[in-house]
């Protein structure tokens, strides 16, 4: 079985292709092609993401990247003869015009690049159809529904949150093991997922494969956002969660005494707004004083302080969630868990705690968005549709 996956909820456009093969009990995943073209130095120069901006780029991208992707996995098909029946692709065309009406300069390169191709092998489609930034969802909704509808193939509509899941759950050690072949391993239930991305920060149960209750969830800032607007306070680029936690890495995380916000509430959410006001108050603080040059702010301690008190909270959390629901494994997933202070502290805690359960989190170069994860994801609980009935989900929730 070959799954073709298209990723664009955010600022990174991406494509993977991967083949599965082996008993449904042991399956083995090949991954033929993994492709993500990120849009960050773009978007730096406004300090985030723009979202019309990512719209255009996703448009310019995709078409780019799929050809790569086929190519890659030699999935690439001689042009067919049908382009030399104008007749025949004429009619194609009018189905795609309407499909990808909002999206014209996909379109252009859809019918010059993508229309004539034969038909390549893979057995289904599947997209990030929601939560996201709407623009961005748009544009891989809308070409994965083009795909689907010209080479007559179903449509998987994938939750991302629920894909970042699964890119902790099958680990998958991009570095090691060549050639990018893994049995995938099976976790034991219930499972507990602290997901920490620029848009979001949940606690979730998993019971079982598909199904998730979310327990907790941020009141205000996700985490990476916290991070993001942290490093704007301290002048760092976008995106601010590599840059803290590099300046992090030297810095003394005593030195200055943020708040921890809800650490002890007995309920499982978050809140992450005061902490980054506190932060903002204390850089403030420099820039009134004696010393107020940018450049004497104390970067690093104030990265390593801030980025330790996100970390005590989402781990303090993360272990209450996790022996109040039994759980047997423990999962974490989503940009934020590149952070290496986080991954240590995590097991770490796991350890101190005694607790009897798995820990899993991807490779940190998995840990932000990409397709490999939207396509384990859509064999593993993807429901098929025809393309017809898919829509892009900007507030999708589990
Ligand atoms: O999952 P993701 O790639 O995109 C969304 O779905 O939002 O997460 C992006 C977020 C950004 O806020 C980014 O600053 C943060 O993940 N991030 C990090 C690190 N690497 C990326 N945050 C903390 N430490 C990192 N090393
Ligand atoms: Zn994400």
């Amino acid at each position: 079985m070959k799954i073709l996956a298209i990723e664009t909820s955010c600022d990174e456009t991406a494509i993977a292709i991967i083949e599965i093969t082996g008993p449904k009990k042991r399956p083995v995943l090949h991954m033929l092609s993994h492709i993500v073209s990120s849009q960050a130095k773009l978007h730096a120069k406004f300090g985030g993401v723009v979202p019309n901006l990512a719209n255009r780029e996703h448009q310019k991208n995709l078409v780019p990247l799929l050809l790569e992707a086929l190519k890659e996995s030699k999935l690439l098909q001689k042009v067919s003869r049908e382009t030399k029946n104008n007749k025949i692709l004429n009619t194609k065309y009018l189905l795609l015009n309407t499909v990808l009406e909002r999206e014209p300069e996909l379109l252009k390169q859809f019918k010059k690049h993508v229309a004539p191709l034969q038909t390549p092998p893979v057995d289904t489609i599947a997209v990030t159809y929601g939560p996201g930034l709407a623009p961005a969802l748009w544009v891989g909704v809308n070409f994965a529904k083009a795909l689907a509808y010209l080479w007559k193939k179903s449509l998987i509509p994938v939750n991302h949150m629920e894909g970042h899941i699964f890119s902790a759950i099958t680990n998958v050690p991009l570095t090691q093991r060549s050639p990018h072949k893994w049995n995938i391993r099976k976790i034991r239930f219930p499972a507990l997922a602290l997901l920490v991305s620029g848009g979001h920060t949940e606690l979730v149960i998993m019971p079982k494969y598909g199904t998730y209750k979310l327990i907790g969830e941020t009141r205000d800032d996700a985490a990476g956002e916290a991070f993001d607007k942290v490093a704007r306070i301290l002048e760092l680029p976008y995106p601010g969660g590599p840059e803290i936690s590099r300046f992090a890495e030297k810095g003394d995380s005593k030195k200055y005494q943020f708040p921890r916000p809800m650490i002890n509430t007995k309920d499982y959410n978050f809140s992450f707004s005061g902490l980054k006001t506190a932060v903002f108050y204390t850089v403030r603080g420099f820039a009134s004083s004696e010393e107020a040059k940018p450049r004497r702010l104390p970067k690093k301690d104030i990265a390593a302080s801030f980025q330790k008190a996100v970390v005590d909270v989402l781990i303090k959390k993360t272990i209450r969630a996790a022996k109040g629901y039994k759980v047997k494994t423990i999962l974490l997933g989503g940009g934020v868990s590149a952070n290496k202070k986080l991954r240590e502290e995590l097991i770490e805690s796991i350890k101190n705690n005694k607790l009897k359960a798995d820990c899993r989190m991807p490779e940190a170069a998995l840990a932000g968005d990409n397709a490999l994860m939207i396509a384990i994801a859509a064999y593993f609980t993807g429901k098929k549709k025809a393309w017809t009935n898919v829509q892009a989900d900007a507030n999708l929730q589990f």
